[in-house]
């Protein structure tokens, strides 16, 4: 397969888009981006409100009216070799639509959405039941890829997107602006995560090795760690920092909880129809002890980090990141 050159992005302005734009950019490809008229006429629910700013260096950006629309997605995909979808989980009724477009428009890979748990056997059912409605583009895929050996896909399984989340949910156990840990059981069950940095050298790596990588799933990692090694490793940020002279730093305080506690509030959550139980669910499945649920690779060399080029992290770098000490 001749090297992927021209790629488009969906979802470039995003949580996961922005960093994965800037290191498409950083890796030499030409990147076009694919984003709602600011007065876009969408289907979906909420057109976007606010005027976007997109890297400089993006070769171009294209607006089209929906992310329904084969027609005029395929058009704007017009001679490209790639497309990563990085939209957020309110467009995923779209999804599918986007890879019929990249089909028609004769693209060589589609990187479709997971940054998630791909097919994760080991979820909870209740989580399985959320997950499924992600299958249909997957499937989809799938079909064009079996209908055209030209066209191939690839779908990038990060796991927890570890420094973006704990800085983002206090619910995983660390609220970093407090300075206060949630500990769930004995702290000890580990997990694997990916950093924003990895999510973006994941794709740069699907994409550049398009040949080992084809019409298949991915499995992405940078740590593997537990709550008790993220907690020493907050506490040593603040012995670390170079706090101002005579400013000592707080030291966190620690609490404990359980994983039976976060599954008995998912379920009462769900059941009055209250926000939240999806990531109360989310958290109990990352700290179900002995169960390894979260593991997306029980190791390096199960993963496919080599592959990408995605970098081991210590703790200490993923705790300096979360705590916005670091890029
Ligand atoms: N592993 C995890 O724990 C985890 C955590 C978070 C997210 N994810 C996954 O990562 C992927 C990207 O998520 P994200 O958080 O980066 O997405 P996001 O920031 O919520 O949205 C990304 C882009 O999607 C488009 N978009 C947003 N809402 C839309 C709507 N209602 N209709 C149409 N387009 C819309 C927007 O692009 P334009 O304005 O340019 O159209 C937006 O910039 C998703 O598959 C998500 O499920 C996984």
């Amino acid at each position: 397969m001749p090297p992927i050159r021209k790629v488009a992005v969906f979802g470039a302005s995003g949580t996961f888009g922005t960093p994965i734009t800037a290191a498409l950019l950083n890796a030499g490809f030409e990147v076009t981006i694919v984003t709602r008229a600011a007065d876009g006429s969408s289907s979906s629910s909420s057109p976007p409100t606010t005027s976007k700013t997109f890297p400089a260096q993006v070769a171009s950006v294209v607006e089209v009216d929906s992310y329904g629309d084969v027609a005029a997605l395929a058009a704007a995909l017009a001679g490209h070799d790639a497309a990563v979808s990085v939209l957020g989980p309110a467009a995923l009724a779209h999804e599918a639509a986007l890879v019929d477009a990249a089909a028609a428009a004769g693209l060589r890979r589609f990187v479709v959405n997971d940054f998630g748990w791909g097919q994760n056997p080991r979820c909870f059912p209740e989580m399985r039941e959320v997950g499924a409605r992600r299958h249909v583009a997957w499937d989809r895929a799938r079909d064009r890829a079996d209908a055209d050996p030209a066209f191939t896909w690839t779908g990038v399984t990060i796991g927890n997107p570890i420094d973006w989340a704990l800085r983002r949910f206090p619910r995983m156990g660390f609220n970093v602006a407090e300075r206060t840990a949630a500990i769930y059981d004995s702290g000890t069950e580990t997990f694997t995560g990916t950093t924003l940095e990895g999510i973006g050298q994941a794709v740069v790596g699907v994409l550049r090795h398009p040949e080992a990588t084809a019409n298949r799933f991915v499995k992405a990692r940078s740590i593997q760690t537990c709550q008790n090694e993220l907690l020493d490793a907050f506490q040593n940020q603040n012995n670390n920092n170079n706090n101002a002279p005579g400013q000592q730093q707080q030291p966190w305080t620690v609490t404990h909880d359980s994983v039976a506690g976060l599954r008995e509030s998912s379920r009462q959550k769900r059941q009055a129809g209250v926000a939240g139980w999806i990531l109360d669910l989310l958290v109990a499945q990352l700290y179900d002890e002995g169960e390894a649920r979260c593991v997306v690779a029980p190791s390096r060399q199960d993963s496919d980090a080599d592959l990408l080029g995605i970098r081991e992290e210590t703790a200490q770098e993923v705790a300096a990141k979360a705590l916005g000490l670091a890029g």
